[in-house]
């Protein structure tokens, strides 16, 4: 299975890269299969390389009060579970922090404890002149990747000077910038204004932050980065404001790519930030769930390639920390956590005709692999590439959930959400991670992914 479609092939593992791709019932097949230590009948199942989710938050203290619940041990375990073998998370500098000290922080806590390879994206949240500097070397210990906040005035809000400095260095290294496209401005003046009203409800984190502003955003980031001659990345879409701006800047033949994520293909403010208490709390994530009608535009536009990738924004907390913002939304930690269901959720795409199987193999690992200086590493099975495949079973069902999750949270985003497609085992540059239904793998055996640039920029 690849991002081209579905082929029959034996494939052939030696250590830790993919040997060969043989032709079933071929004497080259045969006699592999003889000489072989192993060999897994994968008949009626698909063979699909690693999931790639190049947007993740492990370990990461998003306040004094509340850190995310996974840690890069249960994170990566879970997202082996779900069929995912490299992981890109994010070195976090925070106003007036120190853009090393903020790498080592993050290396440091993922050294030794990652079941899967991992890697990072600089997340600078003060663009000074002494974080620019940091950038080409960065870039050369393998950090090729640098994400900007339009929103969260005060914490790691960049303004547009900021951003288009950023980018300015981009263009020269060749470094891709991945923006957080809402207008954090005009949503701290509505947040205000909601709960001088009283209006302290989940319901209103969706409310505060409409999808006009997050289409604003994203004009102004595309407009700044074609200013700086840079690439520019969208994180987590959700509106179809912003999809239209992402789909006319492809149309004149520009770099511009963005991602989207499950909740916003499958979750709605309607049927869920509309719930009271810890029920609404747990969906509060940024930008907010949307109304229906926005799902609809996201899946036409990962069919359309408007949409290059599906990450999980991966953020999970725990219903304590959720619950720091019973009396008030703005106090509640944002996001929420579907690093294990990804691959499950956008299978279930396919089930349902959203999309086609080359596709869910592109969005999911191919393309987020090419885009961040990882491929042919690791995104494909092919001869040289890293072993990281997955044996999925598309028929079979199951329901997700706190019972059977392997994420570190007592609650869940996907309670009962019932699919079809599951993984049955996972390895990960050879290894076997998870064994026809069974956890095998080791902590710490997950290593360092340095990354090389973008492969797909014109
Ligand atoms: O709610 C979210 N998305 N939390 C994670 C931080 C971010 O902006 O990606
Ligand atoms: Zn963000
Ligand atoms: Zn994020």
């Amino acid at each position: 299975m690849s991002s081209t479609g579905v082929s029959s092939a034996d494939v052939v593992v030696e250590g830790e890269t993919i040997e060969a791709l043989l032709a079933p019932g071929s004497s080259l097949a045969a006699s592999a299969a003889e000489s072989a230590e192993r060999v897994i009948d994968a008949t009626g199942r698909y063979v699909v390389p690693g999931g790639v989710d190049v947007h993740t938050h492990l370990a990461l203290e998003m306040s004094p009060e509340a850190t995310v619940s996974d840690s890069f041990e249960t994170g990566t375990v879970a997202a082996a579970w779900g069929g995912t073998t490299t992981v890109v998370d994010f070195c976090n500098q925070t106003l007036g922090d120190d853009v090393r000290r903020s790498v080592d922080e993050q290396f440091a806590k993922a050294e030794g404890q990652c079941v899967i390879d991992y890697a990072f994206h600089m997340s600078m949240g003060d663009v000074t002149d002494s974080a620019l500097k940091e950038m080409p070397t960065l870039i050369d210990e393998g950090i090729t990747s640098f994400k900007y906040y339009m929103a969260y005035p005060g914490h790691v809000y960049s303004d547009d000077g900021q951003i288009l400095r950023a980018m300015q260095v981009a263009a020269e290294t060749g470094a891709m910038v991945m923006v957080h496209a809402e207008n954090g401005i005009a949503i701290d003046v509505l947040r205000e204004q909601a709960v001088e009203r009283g209006n302290t409800d989940p319901v209103w984190h969706g409310r505060t932050r409409p999808s006009e502003l997050e289409g604003e955003a994203t004009h102004r980031a595309i407009s700044l980065a074609a200013v700086a001659g840079a690439p520019v990345y969208i994180v987590h879409l959700s509106a179809t404001e912003a999809l239209a701006e992402v789909a006319a800047a492809r149309d004149r033949g520009r770099n511009v790519f963005a991602e989207t994520c499950p909740q916003y293909l499958y979750l709605s403010i309607e049927d869920h930030l509309t719930q009271e208490g810890i029920d609404g709390l747990t969906y509060v994530c940024s930008p907010p769930l949307r109304e229906h009608h926005h799902s609809g535009s996201l899946w036409t536009g990962l069919r359309a390639d408007d949409l290059s990738v599906v990450s999980t924004d991966h953020c999970p907390f725990c219903e304590k920390d959720k619950l720091l913002g019973i009396d008030d939304f703005r106090l509640t930690p944002n996001g929420l956590g579907s690093i294990e269901h990804r691959m499950d959720l956008i299978h279930q795409g396919v089930v349902d005709g959203h999309l086609s199987i080359a596709r869910w193999v592109e969005t999911c690992s191919t393309t987020p692999a090419r885009l961040f200086g990882m491929y042919p590493k690791k995104g494909v099975i092919a001869p040289g590439s890293d072993a990281d495949v997955v044996i999925y079973d598309p028929s079979r069902r199951h329901t997700l959930g706190v019972e059977s999750h392997h994420m570190n949270s007592d609650i869940s985003a996907w309670q009962g959400f019932d699919l079809t497609g599951a993984v049955e085992t996972v390895m990960s540059r050879g290894q076997m991670v998870i064994d026809n239904g069974k956890f095998v793998g080791r902590t710490g055996r997950g290593r360092f992914v340095k990354r090389g640039l973008s492969d797909l920029l014109i």
